[in-house]
C-alpha cells in the first residue's frame, strides 16, 4: 500500500509540465490534513509501539525518497523556465553595432572662416554679416558701378522676379558702403571691418566654380592709407593661415571700386617642385567715388579693400581639388579636417 503510493506518486511528478502542477501533485500527497500521505502518518498513533517504530521508520524512508523525486522535479522545472527566460532576453552580442547618432563636425569652410576673422579682429577689424538678398545699390551703384557696367549682365548676376532692383548679390563688396554708412558717423570716422558672406553668380558649375560660394572681404579707411598697409594686412593674414611666410605680388587689375586697383598672386610649390604664381585675390585703394558715396570727403580720407573666394582658399590649405566636395554634405570628406 505504502509502495504503491509512492510510485503513484512518482509517476505523477514525472507527467507535470509546470511548477503549479508539481505543486497541486505534491498537496494531495503532502497537505496537512488532507493529503493521503499524511494520512498515512497520522495513522501511526493507532498502532502498537513496536508496529510504530517499523512502519514509521518505512513511511520516514519513502517520504525522503519521494520528497527527493519532488525536489529533483522542482529543480528541473526552474531549468526549463530559466532557460526560456534567457532564450526570450537573449543579446547577440555578434550582431554588428547599429549606428549611433553622430555629433556635428564643423565644416573645413567655417574652420578657415573662423580663423580669418581671429586674425582680422586681432588686427582691430570688426567682423559683420550682411544680407544675401541685397538691393542694386549697394551691390553696383555705391561702388561705381553704373547700370550699363557688363557686372550686372544677367549671365552673372541673379535678380529676383519682379524686383528689378534687388539682386542674389554676387559679391560681398555690397557691406562697403553698408558698413561705412552703419559706422563711419557721416564721414568723419575711421573704420576697419571683416565681412564674410554667401555670394551668387550664375555659372555653370564644375570642379572650380559653384553658383553659391563664399567670399571673404575687408576694409579699411582712414586719413593715411596706402599701398604697403593694403599689402601688409593680406600678408599678415596669409602668415596666419598658411602658417608660414607668403610671397606676394601685385599685378594691375580693374575693379571699378578700387584705384588702382590689383590682383594679388601668392608664390607656391607645386607637387613637381616648381615655383609658381597663383591668383588669389582682388584688391586695391577705394575709389574715390566709393568714399564719396559712403558720405567722406574723399580728399581727405582714403582706404583699401581686399576681397577672395573663401573656398579658395580653404582647397589651397587642406589641398582638395574639387569645389564640390565642399557642398557635398559628405561627412566622409568632411570628417577628414
Ligand atoms: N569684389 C571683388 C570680386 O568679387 C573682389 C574685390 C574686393 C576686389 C575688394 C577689390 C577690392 O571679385
Amino acid at each position: 500500500m505504502q509502495n504503491t503510493i509512492q510510485h503513484k506518486f512518482e509517476k505523477e511528478i514525472i507527467q507535470v509540465q509546470t511548477r503549479d502542477e508539481l505543486e497541486a501533485v505534491y498537496q494531495t500527497y503532502f497537505a496537512r490534513k488532507s493529503g493521503s500521505f499524511s494520512k498515512l502518518m497520522q495513522g501511526l498513533k493507532d498502532l502498537s509501539k513496536d508496529e510504530r517504530k517499523l512502519y514509521g521508520k518505512a513511511l520516514n524512508d519513502m517520504k525522503m525518497k519521494m520528497e527527493k523525486a519532488y525536489d529533483s522535479k522542482k529543480a528541473e522545472l526552474n531549468k526549463v523556465e530559466l532557460s526560456a527566460q534567457i532564450a526570450k532576453e537573449h543579446i547577440d552580442v555578434t550582431q554588428p553595432k547599429l549606428p549611433v547618432k553622430e555629433r556635428g563636425h564643423i565644416h573645413p569652410r567655417t574652420q578657415v572662416r573662423w580663423q580669418l576673422e581671429d586674425v582680422m579682429s586681432s588686427m582691430g577689424f570688426i567682423v559683420e554679416d550682411g544680407p544675401e538678398l541685397e538691393s542694386d545699390y549697394y551691390v553696383f551703384d555705391t561702388l561705381n558701378i553704373p547700370s550699363y557696367h557688363p557686372a550686372r549682365d544677367t549671365q552673372d548676376t541673379f535678380y529676383i522676379k519682379n524686383h528689378p532692383d534687388w539682386t542674389m548679390r554676387s559679391h560681398v563688396s555690397n557691406m562697403q558702403v553698408r558698413l561705412m554708412h552703419k559706422y563711419n558717423e557721416n564721414g568723419t570716422k575711421p573704420i576697419r571691418a571683416a565681412y564674410p558672406g554667401r555670394t551668387f553668380r550664375n555659372e555653370a558649375t564644375d570642379a572650380t566654380h559653384e553658383h553659391t560660394f563664399y567670399q571673404f572681404e575687408a576694409l579699411m579707411v582712414d586719413r593715411h592709407i596706402t599701398i604697403a598697409n593694403l599689402v601688409g594686412v593680406i600678408k599678415e593674414l596669409l602668415h596666419a593661415l598658411y602658417k608660414r611666410n607668403i610671397e606676394v605680388r601685385l599685378r594691375p587689375s580693374y575693379f571699378p571700386f578700387v584705384e588702382p586697383g590689383f590682383e594679388l598672386d601668392i608664390k607656391y610649390v607645386d607637387t613637381n617642385k616648381n615655383e609658381k604664381w597663383m591668383e588669389m585675390l582682388g584688391c586695391g585703394l577705394m575709389h574715390p567715388n566709393v568714399l564719396k558715396a559712403a558720405g567722406y570727403d574723399s580728399h581727405k580720407w582714403n582706404g583699401l579693400a581686399f576681397g577672395m573666394g573663401l573656398d579658395r582658399l580653404v582647397l589651397l590649405k587642406y589641398g582638395i581639388e574639387d569645389i564640390r566636395f565642399l557642398m557635398s554634405c559628405d561627412l566622409r570628406f568632411l570628417k577628414q579636417f
